[in-house]
């Protein structure tokens, strides 16, 4: 039968099949915006500053040239460029993931009684705590010390990842042993202070510390684990339930204020989105309920992140709104790839006909001020504006003209344009407006290299 194909190839996943159709995804035009990210990918490539860390050979030995790029969406799109398969370590970005499992496991109150929240405005590494003798948050060395005396650990980062790569390098935690004084230095201050739990060896914590920043991914992996992060704690591959929504809500809002070291303040302005580094060059992404991103190029830094994935950041979110304070609702200039709901377009053609129908000018404006397409047809293909010229509506007809800039050459299905309707119901005052109105309209299409959509964007940003 013909539509046993679909269930053999697809398996079980009839769901992510009739969303593909309905273009329900997140993102409905993957393609393009997969072209996009492309397109980025290869701007931010030209990249040539930074150095690759060499304080441990297993870090030394990558390539500058290396740089890729993966992402998922919290509804299982994936996309990946350049180098994605080739493992990395985690390093610190791993401790916003060891913080959600230990929230998840723990709970806040439990892990804050031995952590701070703030940004400490400090080096990664200091040799800091806050005044009540705490490490000022996960997110630097002496919080994810801490917290690794809190917490068991591998099977929950493989389920983050919906069981792709997560490997370990057994050669860099031995680096990392030897290499790292400072991070001993910051241990026996913390014990020294009594800042960890009761029966909990410092020791121990920090060679599971030094574990966690050896564990491998690769950016398809990664970006895995990112995406769990940014769909709430369930991994959008496997549908599992991974964390808790209270873990991941502390974990991004953390990551926000203090994941990207002493650039936290910059990024969080700038990019505006929760986000992690690590000194292998890797950067985990989340744009919350939309995706994951891994980045990871080795060059670094003055202060430790990855020029390439910093420079990826910054342009992603200067073609999408995906900036936390970012308006959706009018900031044209911006890409939104996200989903329309066809709920929300049934309601916006219904509030601009009824508006239009009952001359509320004051409704429409509404509309027109939250990025309503003013010229959104109904069943039978006609616009507010062949309603308002049907109806007499004078006011109505200049707003939308005038202001709105709506199209006057709409044929509705009977091939009627709005001022035919101002005709065959004798509305004089109308048909005056809408002749003058496409008269004007003809003169505008006619000068160069002014769009459409150009015109519109001016309109609207002087209402505002
Ligand atoms: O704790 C350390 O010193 C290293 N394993 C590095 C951690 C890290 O990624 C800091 N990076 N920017």
């Amino acid at each position: 039968m013909c539509y046993c194909l679909p269930f053999r190839c697809f398996g079980g996943n009839v769901v992510l099949l009739i969303q593909a159709f309905r273009k329900k995804f997140i993102i409905p035009e993957f393609d393009s915006f997969a072209q996009k990210i492309d397109e980025i990918y290869k701007t931010v490539q030209k990249q040539r500053d930074g150095k690759v860390a060499d304080y441990i050979p297993q870090l030394a030995k990558f390539s500058p040239e290396l740089w890729g790029v993966s992402l998922c969406t919290v509804d299982g799109q994936r996309h990946s460029v350049g180098d994605t398969k080739q493992p990395f370590c985690l390093q610190s970005c791993v401790k916003p993931l060891q913080y959600a499992i230990s929230v998840h496991e723990s709970g806040t109150e439990d892990v804050h009684n031995f952590v701070g929240m703030e940004p400490s405005g400090l080096k990664f590494n200091m040799l800091s705590l806050d005044e009540e003798d705490k490490p000022h948050n996960p997110m630097v060395n002496a919080g994810a010390i801490l917290i690794s005396s809190l917490i068991k650990f591998m099977e929950f980062l493989k389920k983050m990842a919906g069981q792709e790569y997560v490997g370990f390098s057994n050669a860099t935690f031995q680096s990392e042993k030897e290499t790292g004084d400072r991070n001993f230095a910051i241990g026996y201050y913390m014990k020294e202070k009594k800042c960890f739990p009761s029966g909990a060896e410092m020791i121990d914590a920090l060679d599971f510390y030094f574990q966690l920043c050896s564990i491998e991914v690769t950016c398809e992996s990664g970006s895995i684990m990112a995406a769990t992060l940014a769909n709430g704690g369930i991994c959008p591959i496997t549908g599992e339930r991974v964390l808790s929504a209270e873990a991941v809500r502390n974990t991004l809002s953390l990551m926000h204020s203090c994941g990207m070291y002493d650039f936290s303040g910059q990024m969080a302005f700038h990019v505006g989105l929760p986000a992690k580094s690590g000194v292998s060059g890797a950067i985990l992404l989340v744009i919350p309920n939309v995706m994951g991103v891994m980045c990871w190029s080795p060059p670094l830094d003055r202060v430790g992140n990855s020029v390439r994935g910093i420079h990826f950041c910054q342009e992603l979110v200067s073609q999408f709104n995906f900036h936390n304070y970012d308006n959706l609702r009018h900031f044209v200039k911006k890409q939104d790839p996200r989903r329309q709901d066809r709920d929300d377009r049934n309601q916006s053609v219904f509030n601009l006909m009824f508006a239009a129908y009952s001359g509320d000018v004051s409704a429409l404006r509404r509309s027109a001020l939250s990025s309503v397409d003013m010229d959104l047809k109904d069943y039978d293909s006609r616009t507010a504006l062949h309603i308002a010229a049907a109806e007499g509506h004078t006011d109505v007809v200049k707003f939308l003209t005038e202001t709105c800039k709506a199209n006057p050459f709409v044929q509705d299905r009977w091939g009627n344009l709005p001022v035919d309707d101002a005709i065959q119901f004798g509305h004089e005052d109308v048909v005056k407006v809408l002749r003058d109105y496409q008269q004007d309209w003809k003169q505008r299409k006619k000068q160069p290299g002014e769009t459409e959509h150009a015109q519109k964007l001016d309109t609207f940003e002087g209402m505002v």
